[in-house]
């Protein structure tokens, strides 16, 4: 296992939105036993957005505490992650660098591979630490998951932002070569331009995760990775809580071990704590599964932690990070249950009013009413320009 010069995540932030949808709401507007919610996919809540809210102002939200921690004078480089695309050829990230009022000799550049789109922006990221060590790349992962109201993938929803500051001599965790890698194409979740909301197919996207991550280990096992045993816990994708679980109870199959109950908690439980409130957040919900597993442990210094990433179309990577020692002087904890704490909770009418809201197309002035607490808000469209606000 190489540590690859000791590069890698040296600070994480994540923010949310303005509201909650609890699914005891949801629930009892569409009939359902909350046994399913709360037991079979593991959800208790998830975010939703305000009107004012949308990929750029949860990355703001989420990368501001970064910037103020550490300047902005060493990052040349933003990458930002998203399936919640807000242009077709501008990079959302251009809105954030100057609402943040990040350094002009500076890329920015947008990526997509479903939820995939955070793991390719943090490799690129070591790429271009690696190249020139005295840079520093800030990662950005953000997305709001939306399907059909009253369909299958509706309590699946979710929306949050991670930022990530990826650097040489990390503080929180080094990013291990080799990484396992798998792509296959399948049509088990998408979601054409001239569409709000996703498409899926739930079952079958079950099926292409659970393959896509045995294809991705087969790789990671062939380019000398570690052993399963190794690794204290396994951050995985998390479109639900419970398929997280699926999926290790799949791996240790693969791998001829036990899938003993207790074992499976032990690896997975403090990775779930965020995700079980915010729901799918997509390109951020891996590094959100992180989050909660740094914030949630007594003590996991010179740990290995797997990763397992994946995104429907499909490409998966499988990696390793091992934890820095004096990482927890450096966590977020309080200002992430903050973020998860103060969001007002919806009744229905009001969420599906805002699941609905969608701005004319006629190239007007569109104000936006003012709705979310965070540090920066979109104001109005106009003449099909997006225009934000910091406060
Ligand atoms: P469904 O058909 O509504 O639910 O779809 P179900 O009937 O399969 O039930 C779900 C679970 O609840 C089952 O557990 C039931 O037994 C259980 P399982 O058998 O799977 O262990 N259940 C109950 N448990 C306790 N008490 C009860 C009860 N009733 C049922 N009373 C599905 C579920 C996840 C398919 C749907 O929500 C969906 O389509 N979601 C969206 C797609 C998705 O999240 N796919 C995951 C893999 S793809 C991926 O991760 C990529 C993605 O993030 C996108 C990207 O990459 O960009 C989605």
């Amino acid at each position: 296992m190489t540590q690859d010069a000791a590069i890698g995540i040296h600070d994480l932030s994540f923010a949310t939105t303005e509201f909650v949808l609890n699914h005891t709401t949801l629930a009892e507007h569409d009939g359902t036993d909350i046994g399913k919610y709360h037991r079979g996919i593991g959800q208790q809540s998830m975010s939703v957005p305000a009107a004012d809210e949308d990929i750029v102002t949860m990355a703001v939200a989420a990368a501001a505490p970064i910037t103020a921690r550490h300047g902005t004078d060493q990052i040349r480089t933003v990458l930002f992650a998203t399936e919640t695309s807000i242009d077709q050829s501008k990079a959302a990230g251009i809105y954030v660098h100057s609402l943040l009022g990040l350094p002009s000799s500076a890329r920015v550049v947008e990526l997509k591979q479903a939820c995939y789109g955070g793991t390719a922006a943090l490799q690129l990221a070591i790429g271009l630490v690696r190249r020139d060590p005295t840079q520093r790349v800030l990662v950005i992962a953000s997305d709001v998951s939306k399907y059909e109201l009253d369909s299958p993938g509706e309590p699946t929803q979710g929306a949050a932002a991670v930022a990530m500051l990826v650097a040489a001599d990390p503080a929180l965790l080094r990013i291990e070569d080799p990484s396992g890698l798998y792509t296959a194409d399948v049509m088990d979740f998408w979601r054409p331009n001239y569409r709000s909301t996703a498409l899926v197919d739930g079952h079958e996207s079950i099926t292409a995760y659970l393959q896509a991550l045995e294809g991705s280990w087969k790789d990671y096992t062939e380019q000398g990775g570690r052993p399963l045993g190794d690794f204290a816990a396994f951050c995985y994708h998390q479109p639900f809580t419970k398929m997280a679980y699926k999926a290790h109870c799949h791996l240790l199959n693969v791998c001829g071990q036990d899938t003993d109950p207790d074992e499976i908690a032990r690896v997975l439980e403090l990775t779930t704590a965020y995700n079980t409130v915010l729901g799918n957040s997509y390109t951020a919900s891996m590094y959100i599964a992180l989050a909660s597993l740094l914030d949630h442990a007594d003590d996991l210094t010179d740990r290995a932690v797997g990763f397992v990433s994946y995104g429907s179309g499909s490409v998966a990577e499988i990696f390793g990070g091992t934890v820095v020692p004096g990482y927890r002087k450096h966590l977020r904890t309080a200002g992430h249950r903050e973020a998860i704490d103060r969001r007002r909770p919806l009744d229905i009418a009001r969420y599906r009013e805002l699941h609905e809201r969608s701005f004319p197309t006629d190239g007007g002035v569109h104000p936006v009413p003012r709705q979310t607490g965070g540090p920066a808000r979109l104001l109005a469209l106009d003449h099909h320009k997006r225009l934000y606000e910091s406060r």
